[in-house]
């Protein structure tokens, strides 16, 4: 008996030993779910995070409107990025989904653009420089209703 206990030991260390090189990728992201809302706000206005942590970022629209009227997006600027000045083209991008080709230099990351019901999502590292970061939602009025948040890396 004494034997016996000993092989099924031996045989789930094995097991256990299997699992951690193959099942578990030390790069599984953490997932933050974000809702965006008629009100144009973003739920999670903070996120925090640590020094080129990945992050999967999943944003989902809550919306009476078509998505023509109301859309959401999450945008994630670079340091030093005049937001006033990248949401104003961002607004004139209509046919680009709301993103400046100008502005594309200042992104670190960001999702399409995700209308009533939709959900939209994007794989990223967060910056290995800690600070704040800035996120937004580029369809037009929305950053200036209050549509952003912060990405603390510490
Ligand atoms: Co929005």
């Amino acid at each position: 008996m004494a034997r016996f206990r000993f092989l099924i030991f031996g045989l789930s260390s094995t097991a256990l030993v299997l699992l951690g090189a193959s099942s578990l990728p030390a790069a599984a992201p953490r997932v933050i779910k974000i809702t965006g809302t008629d009100n144009m706000q973003y739920d999670v206005k903070t996120i925090e995070a640590k020094p080129g942590e990945k992050l999967k970022v999943v944003l989902t629209a809550i919306s009476t409107m078509s998505k023509e009227q109301m859309a959401h997006n999450f945008v994630l600027l670079a340091k030093g990025t005049n937001a006033d000045m990248f949401v104003m083209e961002a607004s004139m991008a209509k046919d680009k989904g709301y993103i400046p080709d100008s502005g594309k230099k200042s992104i670190l990351a960001m999702t399409g653009l995700a209308g009533k019901g939709e959900t939209v999502e994007v794989t990223f590292d967060a910056p290995k420089e800690p600070g704040e970061y800035l996120y937004l939602c580029t369809f037009p009025g929305h950053y200036l209703a209050g549509m952003k948040g912060k990405l603390i890396v510490k």
